[in-house]
């Protein structure tokens, strides 16, 4: 049996007073998050520090939004996926649809890092997702399926034992304009198929998260999907009553 993850990505938001309140109100209800559910958050890196000391002691997992692939070297203003992990970060946001779209990373930087991610012993969420126009084309499956090949090709089908895939439609994102529980389903089920047919039992065990416009009004009949496992929320990880209910319904 899989288990629930709903992760959320904080994007560029957030004030020392802003994060510190929002991670109070989250840590008072992490008693009420379903058992056996796994929370995230994905701070800025400026953030970082403050959220890994708050969280000390508290179940909720770290992420962070990017890394690079490199160890160290001379990439202003980067951060490398090696000092993330050494700061406790847990999981790593590779390839969201803001990052290939506005900083121009193609498949193939993608994959470098996905795989960087792994071997700095953090867990990917490789994210995925069509256009509107992609959509209205037929060929969504195309485009996610290739996405994911890209880095299936460089890390192989093992690597996904300890992955996660977040489904990210572009045109869900930030809009308010939701895919429906079908049309998500319709592309997770894909995803899971086209793991499967490579092995499958890490398809059987590989959490798929759907984004885009996730928020507790839509949570529960999301995650109800039988390929959905989770969520990757942006907006309303912000703000704490909705995302505590969003997290609420992740049994
Ligand atoms: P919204 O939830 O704001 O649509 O953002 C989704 C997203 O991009 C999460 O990574």
């Amino acid at each position: 049996m899989r288990s629930r993850l709903v992760v959320g990505n904080w994007k560029m938001h957030g004030s020392i007073e802003s994060v510190t309140s929002l991670l109070a109100e989250l840590q008072a209800a992490t008693s009420e998050f379903p058992k056996g559910s796994e929370v995230g958050v994905c701070p800025t890196f400026v953030h970082l520090p403050m959220v890994r000391e708050q969280l000390a002691s508290s179940a909720i997992r770290i992420g962070a939004q990017n890394a690079n692939a490199q160890e160290q070297g001379a990439f202003t203003g980067e951060v490398s996926a090696q000092m993330l992990a050494e700061f406790g970060v847990h999981y790593v946001l590779v390839g969201h649809s803001e990052r290939r779209q506005l900083f121009a990373e193609s498949d193939a930087t993608v994959a470098e890092k996905f795989l960087a991610v792994q071997a700095s012993g953090m867990t990917p969420i490789l994210c995925l997702g069509e256009t509107l126009e992609q959509r209205e084309r037929g060929e969504t499956d195309t485009v996610v399926l290739a996405q994911l090949d890209a880095v299936i090709r460089v890390s192989g089908i093992a690597a996904f034992a300890k992955a996660v895939v977040a489904y990210e439609p572009i045109w869900a994102i930030g809009t308010g304009r939701t895919a429906s529980p079908e049309q998500a389903q319709a592309v997770h089920k894909s995803l899971r198929q086209h793991v499967a047919a490579q092995d499958e039992e890490i398809a059987a065990g590989l959490r798929l998260l759907y984004g885009g416009s996730v928020k507790a009004a839509n949570a529960a009949e999301l995650f109800a999907q039988p390929d959905i496992d989770g969520g990757l929320v942006g907006g309303a990880s912000l703000q704490a009553n909705e995302f505590i209910a969003i997290c609420r319904t992740a049994d």
